[in-house]
C-alpha cells in the first residue's frame, strides 16, 4: 500500500531501488514467475506386487503402500491412470520357498514379475512399466548380488543374472528396465544383450548414484528383503561421496543408460543438481521409503501439515533439477494436482 511508504521516510527507503518483494506481492505474479513446477507427469509410482489373489496388505513402516495380488494391483494401476499417473514402477515380494543363492526365480518366464508385466500392458497398453533388475528380492541371503563362500559378492556372476533378468522383463513387454543393484558393467552388458535380441526401444533407466543408505529400512519390510549378513557398502556409494557420483553417472552414460538416477533424493539433493549439470540425458531421483515413512510419521502425530510438506519436499527435488521423480506420495500428489 502507497500510504504506508509516504509516511516512512528514512534514508533507507529512499536509497533502496531493488526490492525483491515486489514481485511477491500477489498471487498472480508469484504464480507467473514461479521457476519450478510439479506436475503429476513428473511421478513415477513405485509399487509392490505379491501372489495371490483378492489381497492388498498395508506395510506397517510405510502407512497407506501395500502388497497388492495381481487383480487388485491391475484395478489400482487403472485408478491412478485415471488420475493422470503414467508410469509405474514394479517391485516383487517373492516367497522364501521360491527364494535362492542365485535368484534363478529373477528370470523365470512365469515368475510374478514377469506375469504382472504382461497382464498391465494387455490391460493398458499406454502406462510406462518400469521394473527392477536387481537379485535382492529373489535371493535367500538378500544381498543384490551372487555371494562366495568368504560373503564376498561377486560381480560378474552377478551381471550374468541381471541380463537374463532383463531379457525376461523384455520378453513379457516391459517399456523400462531398471537396474538397482550398481554392479560394475551391467548397463552396458544390459544395453548389448537387449540390442542383440532386437529390443532396441527397451529403455535403461539406471541407478547410477545409489547410496548405502539407512533411508531403505521400510522398502525392505515391504518386501522381507534385508540382508541377512552384512551391509551394502561394497556395491552402494558412500554418503560421503559426491565427485564418486560423477564417475558413476559418467560410466552409465557411455554405458548406454537412458535415464540416470539418483537415490536416495532428500539428503542428496546436492549431488541430483551435479548430477544435473553434468549430464545430457533426463536425471531421475528416488524418493525412497524412508523420506515417506518420516513425513507420514509427523502427520500421524499431527506434527506437520501433511500436504504441503509433501509438495514442498517434492519440489524441492525439481529444484534441484530432477526430471522424473520416484515417489510413494505419486497418488496422492495426484489428487492434490487435479482439485
Ligand atoms: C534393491 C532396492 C532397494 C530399493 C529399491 N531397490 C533397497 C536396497 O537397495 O536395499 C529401495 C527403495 C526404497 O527405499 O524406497 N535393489
Amino acid at each position: 500500500m502507497p500510504s504506508e511508504n509516504a509516511t516512512f521516510n528514512s534514508a533507507v527507503a529512499k536509497n533502496l531501488v531493488h526490492r525483491p518483494r515486489r514481485l511477491r506481492r500477489t498471487a498472480t505474479l508469484r504464480r507467473m514467475l514461479q521457476e519450478n513446477v510439479l506436475t503429476v507427469d513428473d511421478l513415477i509410482y513405485p509399487m509392490f506386487i505379491m501372489e495371490g489373489e483378492g489381497q492388498k496388505v498395508e506395510i506397517t513402516s510405510m502407512p497407506g503402500c501395500y502388497r497388492y495380488t495381481l487383480d487388485l494391483l491391475l484395478s489400482e494401476i487403472a485408478e491412478v491412470y485415471r488420475l493422470g499417473i503414467s508410469a509405474i514402477a514394479l517391485f516383487p515380494v517373492i516367497p522364501e520357498n521360491l527364494k535362492d543363492d542365485t535368484a534363478s526365480e529373477s528370470f523365470n518366464p512365469d515368475g510374478l514379475v514377469q506375469r504382472t508385466v504382461k497382464a498391465i500392458k494387455q490391460m493398458l497398453p499406454e502406462i510406462l512399466v518400469i521394473t527392477d533388475v536387481a537379485l535382492d528380492p529373489f535371493t535367500s541371503h538378500g544381498h543384490d548380488g551372487i555371494v562366495d563362500e568368504n560373503g564376498v559378492i561377486l560381480n560378474d556372476p552377478t551381471v550374468e543374472v541381471l541380463v537374463k533378468m532383463a531379457v525376461s522383463q523384455a520378453q513379457a513387454g516391459v517399456d523400462v528396465v531398471a537396474p538397482s543393484d550398481m554392479m560394475d558393467g551391467r548397463v552396458g552388458a544390459i544395453r548389448h544383450k537387449l540390442d542383440e535380441l532386437g529390443f532396441t526401444d527397451v529403455r535403461i533407466l539406471a541407478y547410477s548414484a545409489k547410496y548405502a543408505s539407512a533411508y531403505y529400512g521400510p522398502f525392505r519390510d515391504a518386501l522381507d528383503s534385508a540382508p541377512k549378513f552384512g551391509d551394502k557398502k561394497t556395491y552402494q556409494m558412500d554418503p560421503a561421496n559426491a565427485k564418486e557420483a560423477i564417475k558413476e553417472i559418467a560410466l552409465d552414460i557411455a554405458e548406454g543408460a537412458d535415464i540416470v538416477m539418483v537415490k536416495p533424493a532428500l539428503a542428496y539433493l546436492d549431488i541430483i543438481c551435479q548430477v544435473k549439470a553434468y549430464a545430457n540425458l533426463p536425471v531421475a531421483a528416488y524418493n525412497v521409503s524412508g523420506e515417506y515413512a518420516m513425513i507420514k510419521a509427523a502427520a500421524q502425530n499431527g506434527w506437520i501439515d501433511e500436504k504441503k510438506v509433501i509438495l514442498e519436499t517434492l519440489l524441492s527435488m525439481k529444484r534441484a533439477g530432477a526430471d522424473l521423480i520416484l515417489t510413494y506420495f505419486a497418488k496422492e500428489v495426484a489428487l492434490m494436482l487435479v482439485k
